[in-house]
């Protein structure tokens, strides 16, 4: 019976990058919300699933606390927050359960400047979202500069005065070119997970999940 016991709990993405695809596909696996404007929390219609929407910073975290079944979350951010806890000694464990093949993005490194090659960053300020992946890079390539945490506007840095060079996501391109900077290195490549927490779910929980997974993995394979 799939319908009784604890409901299956997925956060996502309110509003981002990710948000349409990820709407896009559980409707396409069979799954579908009613989803009033500003409301947190949406139950699916006929399925014990119960979608929250939220700040994808905070979707990693929450599965590794334990406090949803499951996640839906650009590998860029489960690094970063990994990384972060690991640190920090918080819970950093999750199950990897499909890579859902949209929100392909990359962490890239760029410059004003026509600067070739890693070391020109030794010593140099670098503006980022994502100071945890940047540190473990620049540890990995013996380099020392120095992260500047910004949570926005991380392109208008070097302008500002506030960094010599950003490491941020980049996509199309277009928010490095309009803003004069040159991509110089790509730190890290990334498309959006879907991820459950640690531990095992119910039995009713577990039905449900392959059920989506089953689902999942046909529209994949039609997509290809
Ligand atoms: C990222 C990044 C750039 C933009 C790059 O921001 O910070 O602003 O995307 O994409 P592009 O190469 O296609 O121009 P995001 O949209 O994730 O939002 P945020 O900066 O508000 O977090
Ligand atoms: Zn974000
Ligand atoms: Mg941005």
């Amino acid at each position: 019976d799939t319908t009784s016991g604890p409901r299956l709990k997925i956060a996502m993405q309110k509003s981002g990058r990710l948000s349409d695809d990820t709407l896009s596909l559980l409707q396409a696996s069979g799954v579908r919300f009613n989803l009033q404007s500003a409301k947190l929390i949406a139950h699916a219609e006929g399925w014990p699933i119960d979608l929250l929407r939220v700040r994808d910073d905070d979707i990693p975290g929450l599965v590794m606390d334990g406090v949803v079944d499951l996640g839906i979350v650009g590998e860029n951010v489960l690094e970063e927050v990994r990384l972060e806890r690991l640190q920090t000694g918080s819970p950093a464990d999750y199950q990897a359960l499909r890579s859902l093949d949209f929100g392909h993005c990359r962490l890239s490194i760029a410059t004003r400047l026509e600067e070739h090659g890693s070391a020109a960053l030794e010593g140099r300020r670098i503006a980022t979202t994502y100071p945890y992946l940047l540190r473990d890079w620049l540890r990995r390539e013996g380099l020392n500069a120095s992260p500047v945490v910004l949570t926005g506007s991380v392109e208008v840095a070097p302008r500002a005065g506030l960094a010599d060079a950003i490491c941020d996501l980049v996509s199309t391109g277009a928010t490095l070119e309009a803003n004069g900077l040159r991509e110089q290195q790509v730190i890290f490549r990334s498309q959006a997970q879907l991820i459950g927490r640690p531990g095992d779910l119910s039995q009713g929980q577990q039905a449900t999940l392959d059920r989506i997974l089953r689902r999942l993995d046909g529209v994949q394979q039609a997509r290809e």
